[in-house]
């Protein structure tokens, strides 16, 4: 192909999402497509596909490493995975997630954390739980440079106090709550806003009450984007399955089934085949078998 076909034929170079970017996207209605993901081969499959944002969730306590909760889920633990996806993304916009008592306990030590996420993964922003309550935290961290996304309704973190994996603000008292938990980080600094769970007239009416982009986790459509966990829309998370996920894949049944494949193959001799070998060149296993003589 001569080069000005070729250069014809090229996708031009996609410029990486900002959050100037973001926000012209809220502008002009156009929604955020939004996953989890916590390493490379799929953060390079996401960048491929167009995913315009990346959350590198504490969520993968329970996708990757088979914990019941979020909460073992340690700051060096979210530094390993989240750099092994941001060497793979060029274009989405990636967000660290602050795990459990990595932000709680001082505003120096959430600072220093969320500076972790900056400078030794490259991360866009940063996600922590909590609305009124986590003010003067996200004030601070933003006051350090670092954007900082809310996130509230079920918040994994707090599944104890919330009396389990529930959907919040059902009625009309928890609902203005969620209210004046969004106001209050806008106030404050946040660039944006997770809602997770929360029934679609709560989420609508917080997107028309705060000016800053406002997503969605199972929280309706009237939002300026949607999240959904990775291992959920993959159909790689079997232990549940919210009401909210729409399954695009399912590819448990598929690898279990190149598994057995592999392991019948492995018993009855029939993997490998000479296909797979490596040979020597010619004349050199004789020679070998004389090096080798008794
Ligand atoms: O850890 C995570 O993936 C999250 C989502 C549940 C929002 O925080």
């Amino acid at each position: 192909m001569s080069p000005k076909a070729q250069s014809q034929t090229q996708k031009p170079e996609r410029q990486k999402i900002t959050i100037p970017k973001l926000y012209e996207m809220k502008a002009s209605k156009d929604p955020v497509s939004w996953l989890t993901c916590y390493d490379y081969p799929t953060a390079l499959l996401m960048d491929r596909a167009g995913v315009e944002m990346i959350l590198v969730g504490d969520s993968l306590g329970m996708t990757m490493l088979g914990y019941p909760t979020t909460l073992p889920v340690t700051m060096d633990t979210m530094i390993t995975f989240t750099s092994a996806v941001t060497r793979a993304v060029k274009y989405a916009f990636v967000i660290g997630d602050m795990p459990y008592m990595s932000y709680q306990i001082s505003k120096e030590e959430a600072i220093r954390n969320a500076g972790r996420f900056m400078s030794e993964c490259g991360t866009d922003a940063v996600k922590l739980e909590g609305g009124v309550r986590m003010t003067s935290v996200v004030e601070a961290i933003t006051n350090a440079g670092i954007p900082v996304m809310g996130h509230i309704g079920l918040t994994p973190q707090s599944a104890s106090q919330l009396g389990g994996y529930k959907a919040q603000g059902r009625d009309a008292e928890t609902a203005k709550r969620l209210i004046v938990d969004a106001e209050a980080l806008e106030q404050v600094g946040a660039f944006a806003i997770l809602l997770e769970c929360i029934p679609a007239p709560v989420a609508k009416t917080i997107h028309e009450r705060v000016k800053i982009p406002v997503y969605g986790l199972g929280s309706g459509k009237d939002v300026d984007g949607q999240l959904m966990i990775v291992h959920d829309m993959i159909g790689m998370f079997e232990r549940f399955t919210p009401k909210f996920v729409k399954r695009y894949a399912n590819l448990s049944p598929i690898l279990l089934e190149a598994f057995s494949q592999y392991h019948k193959e492995v018993k009855r001799e029939k993997f490998p085949q000479p296909e797979h070998f490596y040979h020597m060149a010619e004349g050199e296993l004789e020679r070998l078998k004389r090096l080798i003589k008794p």
